[in-house]
């Protein structure tokens, strides 16, 4: 069994990376990463030497090597992680977020017509439904919930999704989608609202906080994802959506708060600045359907989770500090 992990050098793909290295002894896993600014190869180097993985630097969007990479590997499943996942930058730029996320998904996808495979896995966000009113906590997304997007992230998200649902419908390719909801835990790119949190009070800096803080997400335990899409690529029905969520809903305030309490940090260090731009209210998914087809169920609990993901950013200081300089970002970027 060999599976193309794309985006693998980032935050949820290297967690999956490793999740799926550790549950199937003998699978094989070929990353495939462009290693933008959120993609370092220092995150996959407990794996590097790791006879079953291997790493190729490349773009999805960069058909003639990913077919030559299909050609010789021959995968069975693709996972596609890969993607511009940050809702600020695709406010500043949009473009780069429909090259990645929409024409990388379909040359994906047009690889896998060609040379066969079991399943191509589209790894998407709750945020294709748009936001949810902050007074009426009953209401929940399901997978028949209409599309309607906020941001050109959520947008270019969207329109990959679609794209997939079309290739299953048109060429009968055997996709599965997976809408998450917001990950936390160890190798998150300190530019999303934990991870940022943590390593600002660290380093005693500022922690803004957008608008009020009192836009609502639901927090999951990026590896309790990770066991979610092993199962859906596994067990799964072709042509269908999945959501996933945490059923663990909280204002950014509350969890910036927390985040000092664990920190020994002062709340002072909390600073409202302005709002997001179409800044999205509440999120919340219905996950009946994975829960009674696949038994999937949320396992790490937000206490648990934020605590082991604090303990990894105190014990990988040099990881975050890394990735976030400046050189690290040239480095990445150039030549490409
Ligand atoms: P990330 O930004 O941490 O990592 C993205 C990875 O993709 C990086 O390694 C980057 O180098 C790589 N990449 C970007 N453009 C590429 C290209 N053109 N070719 C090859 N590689 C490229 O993202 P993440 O938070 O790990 O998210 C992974 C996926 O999960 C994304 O598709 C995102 O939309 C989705 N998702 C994320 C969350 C979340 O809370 N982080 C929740 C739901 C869904
Ligand atoms: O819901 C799934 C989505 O979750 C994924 O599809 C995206 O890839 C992922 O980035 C995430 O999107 P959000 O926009 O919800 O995540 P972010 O961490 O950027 O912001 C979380 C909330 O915190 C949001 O309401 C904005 C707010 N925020 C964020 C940052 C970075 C702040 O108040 N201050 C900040 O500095």
């Amino acid at each position: 069994m060999t599976i193309f992990v794309t985006g693998g050098a980032g935050f949820i793909g290297a967690n999956f990376i490793f999740y799926m290295l550790a549950a199937y002894p003998g699978c094989r896993i070929v990353c495939l990463d462009k290693l933008t600014y959120a993609g370092d190869l220092s995150t996959l180097e407990p794996v590097m030497n790791d006879a079953d993985f291997r790493f190729v630097k490349t773009d999805i969007c960069d058909r003639e090597t990913v077919y030559e990479l299909f050609a010789e590997e021959k995968p069975d499943i693709v996972v596609n992680f890969a993607a511009e996942s940050h809702v600020d930058r695709s406010i500043d730029e949009p473009e780069l977020f429909l090259r990645t996320n929409l024409l990388g998904t379909q040359v994906l996808m047009d690889a896998c017509r060609r040379y066969g495979i079991r399943r191509y896995h589209q790894v998407s966000t709750d945020e294709v439904y748009g936001d949810l009113p902050l007074d009426r906590p009953d209401l929940f997304f399901t997978e028949e919930s209409p599309i309607r997007t906020s941001s050109p992230y959520s947008a270019s998200k969207a329109g990959a999704d679609l794209m997939v649902m079309a290739y299953h419908r048109t060429y009968g390719l055997p996709v599965t989608i997976s809408r998450c909801s917001n990950n936390y835990g160890p190798c998150q790119f300190p530019e999303k609202l934990i991870p940022l949190m943590i390593t600002n009070a660290l380093a005693d800096k500022p922690l803004p906080v957008y608008g009020e803080g009192l836009n609502v997400r639901d927090w999951l335990y990026v590896e309790d994802h990770c066991r979610a899409i092993d199962l859906i690529i596994h067990k799964g029905r072709a042509g269908e959506i999945y959501n996933v969520g945490g059923n663990n809903e909280r204002r950014n305030i509350d969890v910036v708060k927390l985040i000092c309490r664990e920190l020994g940090k002062p709340e002072s260090l909390i600073t409202y600045v302005e709002d997001r731009k179409g800044h999205d209210l509440r999120y919340a998914v219905d996950t009946t359907k994975i829960r009674t087809e696949l038994g999937w169920l949320p396992e790490t609990d937000f206490e648990e989770g934020i605590g082991k993901t604090i303990r990894w950013y105190l014990d990988n200081r040099c990881w975050w500090e890394a990735v976030i300089s400046s050189d690290h970002i040239n480095k990445n970027t150039a030549g490409l």
